[in-house]
Parts: structure tokens; C-alpha cells; sequence
């Protein structure tokens, strides 16, 4: 079999995919915010054992257009928005610092849905950063205070090195927080949630605001 074959022989999704969990043929039935329905659907991935749940794509550009995107974990959900964490001097802060528009994408397999924020990125402000990074457990704090993220390595053992001396000091120093380490929320400007059927049709639910930081939302539905 080729390889193209085997991509084309795989499914997608397992069979027996939930319903959307909102009428979509009334939508101002369906949950004020797009906070809410996340919180729902996120219930929903969790009750069906879905791999890091909180797993998601954060996609950046920089002030020339150009994108980048990578996995990292949501910390938190709240009415500002969506919340996560990294070194304001790694690529994505750079990015971030240049040019806030961001997404966050997330795939629950399991479940046949995605949805996809949009909107800016802000920092959360020093107090903020520095209690995420203390709450991270010893050896995520440690990686945290080595730094240089994405910078080219010399040799594993010149991380191994580094790494060892920071843990002693992340032990040490419960309190200690990485220089650099940022708690960013993108506020939204859109969010869509996505979901699969059985029969292979799609639904699409989008809310969306003109106005991020005292949103009121306008729900609409999606042509597949
Ligand atoms: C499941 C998973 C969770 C991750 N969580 C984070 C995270 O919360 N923060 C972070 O900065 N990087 C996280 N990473 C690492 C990022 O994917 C990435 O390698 C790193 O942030 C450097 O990205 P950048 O060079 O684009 O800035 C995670 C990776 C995976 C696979």
C-alpha cells in the first residue's frame, strides 16, 4: 500500500459521534457565550475520555505575515477569554508582541468537534505569569528557568547540564518564576465550534463580536 493509500483507507472519526448539544434551529436558545458552550462541549471530552482536552494550536504571525503554530495547553477560560502560557522571548512572544491576532484551535477526535478561537493575545500582566509558573510542578519549572526556547542546542548534555542545575533551584526556591514566563489571554473576536455526524454532515455554529472586550455576541450558523 502506498502511503497516499493508507492515509486515504484511515477514518477520520469513530462511529456513534454525539449530537451538536445546542438546537441549531434556535439559536437564541442555545448558550449566551461562546465561554459557555466551550465549558459544555469541554464537560462533553472529558465525560468521553478524549487525550488532553485542554490540548490546543496556538497559530501566530509575525509583523511580516509569516505563521506559526504549535500545541500547548489552555490554563484557563474565562469571560476575558482564552488563557495560556509560554516565555514572552520564545518565537510565539515574539510573535505575540509584534502582532496580538492569534487562533487557538482544538480537535476532540473522539467527539467529531473542533473549535476555533480567534481574537487578540495580551499579556495578563507579571502577577498573573508568575502564579501560573509557580502552580507548574517542579520539572516544568525547572525547564521554565533554563530558558532559551527554540534556540538552537549545542548538545543534550549541555540542556541535561542546565536542567539539573535549575531543578535544584526550582526546589529550593518554590517561589522562583522564569524572568520571561507571560500568562497571555486571547480575548475573542470569533469562535466556532465545529462538529461531525454519523451521515457525514457537518454543523457549524459561530459566535462572533465587534466589540472583544465588552462582547455582545452574534450566533450564526455556517454552510459546511
Ligand atoms: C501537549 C503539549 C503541550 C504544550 N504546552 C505548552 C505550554 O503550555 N506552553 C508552552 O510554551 N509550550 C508548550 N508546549 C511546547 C510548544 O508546542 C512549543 O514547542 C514551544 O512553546 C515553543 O514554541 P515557539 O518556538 O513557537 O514559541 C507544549 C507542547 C505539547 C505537545
Amino acid at each position: 500500500m502506498t502511503f497516499r493509500e493508507r492515509l486515504r483507507a484511515l477514518p477520520t472519526f469513530p462511529p456513534g459521534l454525539p449530537p451538536f448539544g445546542v438546537d441549531l434551529d434556535d439559536l437564541a436558545a442555545a448558550p449566551a457565550t461562546p465561554q459557555q458552550l466551550f465549558a459544555q462541549w469541554f464537560d462533553d471530552a472529558l465525560a468521553a475520555g478524549v487525550g488532553a482536552p485542554h490540548a490546543a494550536t496556538l497559530s501566530t504571525a509575525d509583523a511580516d505575515g509569516h505563521v506559526h503554530a504549535r500545541t500547548l495547553v489552555i490554563k484557563d477560560v474565562t469571560e476575558a477569554g482564552w488563557w495560556f502560557a509560554g516565555h514572552a522571548t520564545s518565537p510565539k512572544g515574539r510573535d505575540l508582541a509584534e502582532n496580538p491576532h492569534a487562533a487557538l484551535t482544538v480537535f476532540w477526535r473522539d467527539l467529531g468537534r473542533q473549535v476555533r478561537v480567534t481574537g487578540r493575545a495580551s499579556s495578563a500582566g507579571p502577577d498573573a505569569g508568575a502564579a501560573d509558573f509557580r502552580a507548574r510542578p517542579d520539572g516544568s519549572r525547572a525547564a521554565g528557568l533554563v530558558g532559551h526556547q527554540s534556540e538552537p542546542l549545542g548538545s543534550r548534555q549541555a540542556y541535561w547540564d542546565a536542567f539539573s542545575g535549575r531543578l535544584d533551584e526550582a526546589r529550593e526556591h518554590p517561589d522562583a518564576v522564569a524572568p520571561a514566563w507571560t500568562a497571555w489571554v486571547l480575548a475573542p473576536e470569533s469562535v466556532e465550534f465545529w462538529a461531525a455526524s454519523d451521515d457525514r454532515g457537518q454543523s457549524r455554529l459561530r459566535y462572533r463580536t465587534d466589540a472583544p472586550g465588552a462582547p455582545t455576541w452574534t450566533k450564526e450558523l455556517l454552510w459546511p
